[in-house]
């Protein structure tokens, strides 16, 4: 007789999901990843190289087996394809240090209750904070994650070929896109908007890439600088929109066709959730988030961005997953 009752595993698991987070978190914090894509591969060995207990790394290990990030074979340990393409410092891609970040983040979830009452920050609000410190924190931790959305936007508008283009990056934080781009275009330039604090670190990183003669920045608030008339041929607007509301984005869409040459492409990369709001499970997660540290973001719908782009006056829109974001392209 088979049973079919369900059982508390997956519940369980999900409410001690902070185990995940705090895992690795602290696997990444003791480089535990890029140990083992150097050859170390028990716990003892692991242990003398990140300067650990051995206890820790085994407690690590058994942590990183269960979440499927790291595989065991007769006792031997090593990373599966995706922890070496995403935690292995150094690599362009690394997120290592965004799940160090996402460890100090933890705490603030606490307030989730308070701030699902409200319906927004109770209070360490984030977005709305004009030059927030957290933005300095963050840029770079979340740099790695748009290296697949710049690369994939870059080939679906052919960039490496379109010649002296020039490019508006609003919000752009780190600079990866400016960096991604105009490594891949001799002939491009790009002007970012953010605040100096930020732009000061995008000119160091664009500096380091040796792209930084065709980077320019602006510093100040993108609600209220002004972008210009018919002046790029790219605009940019990568993991802004979330958090921003409807009239804010509407707002900024419309400013972003003014300042976009005839024939010129937005390129928006945001977590977009299905129209029926049954997926993706990212996207759907993430709005949690901009409930906690903003007042009116959230994760918005595919329709949402077809009507906001129209109200704009963008005519042709089309949609390319870069999981877990998505590309927004419109002309
Ligand atoms: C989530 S980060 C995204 C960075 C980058 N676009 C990317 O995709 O990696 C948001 C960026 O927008 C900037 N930002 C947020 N609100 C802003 C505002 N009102 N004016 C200027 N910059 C702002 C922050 O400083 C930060 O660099």
């Amino acid at each position: 007789m088979t049973d079919n009752r369900p059982t508390p595993d997956g519940v369980l698991r999900l409410i001690n999901g902070y185990w995940a987070t705090g895992v690795v978190g602290a696997a990444a914090g003791h480089s535990l990843f890029t140990h083992l894509e150097a050859g170390a591969d028990t716990a003892a060995e692991l242990a003398e190289r990140a300067g650990i207990a051995e206890r820790g790394a085994q407690t690590l290990l058994d942590g990183l087996v269960s979440v499927g990030l790291v595989q065991v074979h007769e006792g031997r340990y090593r990373n599966s394809p995706e922890a070496s393409a995403y935690l292995v410092d150094g690599k362009p891609t690394s997120l290592s240090n965004f799940a160090k970040l996402k460890l100090k983040h933890m705490a603030g979830l606490a307030a989730l209750p308070d701030v699902v009452r409200a319906g927004g920050p109770v209070r360490d609000a984030v977005v709305e904070v004009a030059d927030n410190p957290h933005w300095e924190e963050i840029v770079t931790a979340i740099a790695a994650q748009s290296v697949p959305a710049a690369t994939l936007a870059a080939e679906v508008l052919g960039l490496a070929d379109a010649g002296a283009i020039s490019i508006l990056d609003v919000g752009g934080g780190s600079g990866v896109y400016s960096g991604i781009w105009l490594e891949a275009n001799p002939a491009a330039r790009s002007t970012q908007i953010d605040w100096e604090r930020i732009n000061t670190i995008a000119r160091r990183l664009l500096a380091e890439r040796g792209v930084a003669d065709r980077f320019t920045t602006v510093s100040g608030d993108f609600h209220t600088t002004d972008f210009g008339t018919a002046r790029y041929d790219v605009a940019l607007y990568s993991h802004i929109a979330h958090q921003e509301g409807p009239e804010d984005n509407i707002a900024v869409f419309s400013r972003l066709r003014t300042a976009l040459k005839p024939g010129g492409a937005l390129v928006v990369c945001d977590y977009l959730v299905d129209d029926d709001r049954s997926g993706p499970a990212f996207p759907l997660m993430f709005a949690a988030e901009m409930l906690l540290k903003s007042k009116q973001g959230g994760t918005w719908r595919r329709s949402d961005y077809q009507e906001w782009l129209g109200k704009a006056g963008f005519t042709e829109v089309s949609f390319h997953s870069a999981p877990p974001a998505t590309l927004v392209i419109a002309r």
